[in-house]
């Protein structure tokens, strides 16, 4: 089945089941990442592999979960769990479960996600605030036939994360007492992570922090005329004069613990957005 044919399927799935919902944004949430506050009420979850035509991971217990939620102000899909290029995925299997939502109506996309900090003045535990990026993947979700009622051929991508709503997360960051980084995120395919050299290259490149996911997800949005806004939690650090040995683990827990902050974020601007 084409990619078209997969989210036309996936699409017609979610409409006949929810009639009245539409979502005005969606919230994708990273590696470890997510709690939801009890004021963002659950209408209904699905795992990923219930939704026909929806993109999940064939790796028992990572499937995902995509939850249809309203909060007093708005409605908002929140999908926990996504698929990385790493794992043999094609970029447009990465973007597809974001394309249907956006397809679906959702006219922001908040991304998170772990990182590494490149930037030495960045701590590890602190949360970065995307101001731009880097696709250093080598893949591109626009490649191919181009659907034009999803975007156009060429899209601008001057201003891929919303100015105006990075303005409004670093003055609500400010009034939470919750510092914020700003920063460009580059992001690779993995699923090394980088060599000292690298780490030295992507920082001289101008990139503040490091991930796998991400960049795709972003392209694609701007493509279909999304705002995006992009939270990256710093779970490690790469300095490449004294790089430290990473582990995933050691990211998974380091995520954990920024989660609490991330949190209160996303609950704070979530309500914000529409
Ligand atoms: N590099 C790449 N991806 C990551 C890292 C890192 O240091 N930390 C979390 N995701």
């Amino acid at each position: 089945m084409r990619e078209r044919d997969k989210i036309v399927q996936a699409l017609d799935f979610l409409r006949k089941e929810f009639p009245d919902y539409r979502p005005e944004a969606v919230l994708v949430l990273g590696s470890g990442l997510g709690e939801m506050s009890r004021e963002i009420e659950v209408l209904s979850s699905y795992d990923y592999h219930q939704i026909p035509g929806f993109s999940c991971s064939t790796v028992a217990g990572h499937a995902g979960t995509l939850s249809l939620c309203r909060t007093k102000d708005l409605r908002l899909a929140v999908m926990k769990g996504r698929v990385h290029l790493y794992e043999g995925y094609t970029a447009a299997e990465v973007v597809r479960n974001l394309r249907v939502l956006g397809l679906w109506g959702a006219g922001t996309a908040v991304l998170t996600n772990a990182a590494g900090a490149l930037n030495p003045q960045f701590s590890t535990g602190s949360i970065m605030l995307i101001t731009d990026q880097i696709n250093m993947t080598g893949e591109n979700p626009l490649v191919g036939e181009n659907i034009e009622d999803w975007g156009p051929r060429f899209p601008d991508m001057s201003s891929v994360y919303c100015p105006e709503l990075a303005s409004l997360a670093l003055k609500r960051a400010i009034e939470l007492g919750i510092y914020l980084e700003k920063g460009v995120y580059i992001g690779i395919k993995g699923p090394s992570l980088e060599t000292p050299a690298e780490t030295r290259a992507f920082r001289r490149l101008g990139a503040d922090a490091i991930g796998m996911s991400t960049t795709l997800e972003a392209i694609a949005a701007r493509h279909m005329g999304m705002r995006v806004l992009g939270y990256s939690c710093l779970t490690n650090k790469n300095l490449p004069d004294c790089m430290v040995e990473t582990s995933h683990a050691e990211i998974l827990a380091q995520a954990g613990k920024i989660n609490r902050d991330l949190t209160t974020l996303l609950n704070d601007i979530l309500p914000m957005i529409t």
